[in-house]
């Protein structure tokens, strides 16, 4: 045992952001044989987080007490017995689900992901949940080409910024659904950013497009979006469902959310009008192809070391303002993401 103090972020129950709490631990953790000891830069926050902290997220199946999280950003700090691919210093990064929002955490060393030296804590740590899942949903969901154009929606989040600056990176067009306080960012990525509370982004596209629909739609609104979007999907091109953030706002029930489903995955696979659809979740495709997401990951941080790549980093905030960060999730005033300074 090491007599260091540190703290951690605990959610106490599921419910709201005031079910977030700082606690302080005397002593450091040792790891086990095969783990290493991370010192924890930074911790990502997003709509995921709060989905997990209401209780409502199905990856997540432990009961509070524990420490959210759901990515993070660090250095090694000390090395288990029987660890020889890591040292002490090294850059690492990892994607638990939950555990983040810590100044310290164990993991297995077969499992944290080694980062080039050199990168801002602060955008390393957008390239796992929110870079990984819009990089994998464009490159490893869809087949696409330069030129080709694609529709985002919650085109100013997280995961929506990640979606623009990528899609610019390929080449691709890029349209975003989004509030009109975050039209500037959008347009910031090249994007064409369309108000989808003032207007009918099915129309928009077909207006933008000469009636001919994007290559690629990447939907995380919910069932009854899923269907607008469909129509605004090119012959040949896809609808990518990848979350039902109205689901957890209390705009779509369950059943509206289920028939989204049905259709998503079964009813418009089988008509004959040459659109694909299809799910993607990130957690489920790592534990299937584990490699695939390192390798993904590791492509994202070498991006970033070569300033290719231009997170939208809303705010550096402490640990301590985790439940304040969440109020602001909650309501959708986050422009980019808040990224937080687990040693400050
Ligand atoms: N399946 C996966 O593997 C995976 C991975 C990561 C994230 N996700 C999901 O992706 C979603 C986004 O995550 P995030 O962290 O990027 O969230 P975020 O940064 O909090 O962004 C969510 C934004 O959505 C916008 N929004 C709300 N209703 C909308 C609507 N009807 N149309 C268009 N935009 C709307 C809001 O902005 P404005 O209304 O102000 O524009 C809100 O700020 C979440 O549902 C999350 O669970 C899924």
């Amino acid at each position: 045992m090491t007599s260091t103090p540190w703290q951690h972020v605990q959610l106490t129950a599921f419910g709201g952001p005031d079910k977030l709490q700082l606690v302080s631990e005397p002593t450091l953790p040792e790891p086990d044989p095969g783990q290493v000891r991370v010192k924890v830069l930074t911790a990502g926050t997003g709509f995921t987080d709060t989905i997990i902290r209401q209780g409502q997220y199905p990856g997540v199946k432990q009961k509070p007490p524990f420490t959210p999280g759901y990515d993070w950003f660090g250095v090694v700090d000390a090395i288990g017995s029987g660890v020889d691919t890591l040292q002490v210093g090294d850059c690492v990064a990892d994607m638990p689900v939950i555990g983040g929002y810590s100044q310290y955490l164990l993991a297995d060393a077969a499992r944290v992901i080694p980062c080039p030296v050199g990168l801002d804590p602060a955008q390393a740590v957008c390239m796992i949940l929110s870079y990984t899942t819009a990089f994998q949903m464009l490159t490893r969901e869809c087949t696409l080409k330069p030129g080709d154009s694609v529709l985002v929606h919650a085109a100013g989040g997280a995961v929506g910024t990640a979606l623009l600056e990528l899609a610019r990176e390929l080449g691709l067009t890029a349209y975003g659904t989004a509030s009109p306080g975050k039209h500037e960012l959008v347009r910031s990525f090249g994007a064409t950013p369309i108000d989808y509370r003032s207007t009918d982004f099915v129309e928009e596209i077909s207006q933008l497009t000469g009636g001919r629909g994007v290559q690629a739609v990447f939907d995380t609104i919910g069932g009854h979006n899923w269907s607008r979007s469909y129509r605004c999907v090119a012959k040949g091109g896809k609808l990518v469902g990848f979350g039902a953030l109205q689901v957890s706002t209390g705009e779509e029930s369950i059943p509206g959310l289920l028939w989204g489903f049905a259709k998503l995955l079964g009813l418009w696979r089988c008509l004959p009008d040459g659109r694909h659809t299809g799910f993607y979740n990130i957690q489920s495709r790592r534990e299937k192809l584990p490699d695939e997401f390192r390798e993904d990951v590791m492509t994202l941080m070498q991006w970033l070391k070569d300033g290719r790549l231009h997170p939208a980093v809303a705010e550096l905030r402490p640990l301590a303002d985790a439940a304040e960060v969440h109020r602001l999730i909650d309501a959708g005033a986050v422009a980019g993401k808040i990224v937080l300074d687990c040693q400050a």
